[in-house]
């Protein structure tokens, strides 16, 4: 767990990286943070305010100590990686970094916005990358004078836990680039796999695709929910079906991600149905509403 010279790939071909960024630390950028932190490397992590950063703060620490508890590291190793990590709410902060994770919402106008701050105040060197799910990977790289430079770096949650790094390759990114951070990827203890930049990529949407044919299959009476999900867990060996993972995730988070990989590339496999519409206009987003195609009580 500790950042050897190996491990970081010191030596190969392409940039060598130490010094890492990550702007947001809400869901994903804390989990980011931690994995990077664990894996030796020094990270700088920026939030919009003081009162989120000490959020995302207490989110790393206290999964950190989750990590000794279960006996993933030792606690050694955390203190090691809680060292390495500085929070910050000043982007300025990101200027002597190698490589810099954007994880902000999903809004291309502020991450644009961020894009271009981070290409002004970083070295021409700096590596810059987005978490984006499903924006275009290049109109970001766009926003930048060093458009060869700007990759997707696609996490999947919960990072910590995840075994893969989806690599967006925007149009303009440089071989070297790709290069370097199929490494950094690599480094983090994670598979890589590259996709082109296109709507939802490879991961989302495979997961677009699925959760959204499960939907027309509940909406067009085929059968019931519980009947779609039972055809994949138990057809499929899969531990959770779609339309319960769709619960998970948030169906309003599904609507949004649909509508806009469906725009992007007016692909009909990632419609969002009439009944997804209008389950999120009534309120019924899953979990966190205590209904969506299930109901959940507190003990559920
Ligand atoms: N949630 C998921 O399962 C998931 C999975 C893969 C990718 N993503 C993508 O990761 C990105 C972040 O998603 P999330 O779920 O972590 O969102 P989130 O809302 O949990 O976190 C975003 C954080 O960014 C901060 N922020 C906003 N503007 C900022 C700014 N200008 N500077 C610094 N910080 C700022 C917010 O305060 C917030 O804490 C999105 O692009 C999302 O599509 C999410």
């Amino acid at each position: 767990m500790t950042g050897s010279a190996t491990k970081h790939g010191r030596g190969d071909a392409g940039m060598r990286i130490e010094k890492v960024g990550v702007v947001g630390c809400g869901f994903m950028g804390a989990g980011i943070a931690q994995v990077c932190a664990r894996s030796g490397y020094d990270v700088v992590v920026v939030e919009d305010n003081e009162k989120m950063l000490g959020k995302g703060m207490a989110v790393i620490e206290y999964y950190l100590g989750r990590d000794v508890e279960k006996g993933r590291i030792s606690q050694q190793e955390r203190d090691l990686a809680w060292a390495r990590i500085r929070g910050s709410i000043l982007l300025e902060e990101l200027d002597d970094r190698d490589l810099v994770i954007e994880a902000i919402p999903e809004d291309l106008e502020l991450k644009k916005t961020v894009f271009s701050e981070l290409d002004q105040l970083c070295s021409d060197r700096t590596i810059l990358c987005s978490n984006t799910s499903c924006l275009s990977v290049t109109e970001l790289a766009g926003a930048t004078g060093r458009p060869g430079k700007v990759i997707g770096t696609h996490f999947l949650s919960p990072v910590p836990r995840s075994k893969l790094l989806e690599i967006v390759r925007a149009d303009t990114t440089d071989d070297d680039t790709l290069e370097t951070v199929q490494r950094f990827g690599r480094s983090l203890g994670m598979e890589t796999l590259v996709a082109s930049d296109t709507p939802g990529f490879v991961f989302n949407y495979l997961l677009c695709a699925l959760i959204g044919a499960a939907v027309r299959l509940v909406e067009s009476g085929v059968a019931s929910a519980e009947d779609v999900d039972r055809s994949w867990t138990l057809g499929m060996g899969h531990h959770i079906g779609p339309l319960a993972l769709a619960d998970f995730n948030g169906l309003d988070v599904g609507y949004m991600v649909a509508r806009a990989m469906h725009e992007r590339s007016g692909d009909p496999c990632l419609a969002p149905s009439a009944l997804l519409k209008e389950m999120v206009e009534s309120g019924r987003l899953g979990r966190k509403t205590g209904e969506g195609f299930y109901k959940y009580n507190a003990e559920r």
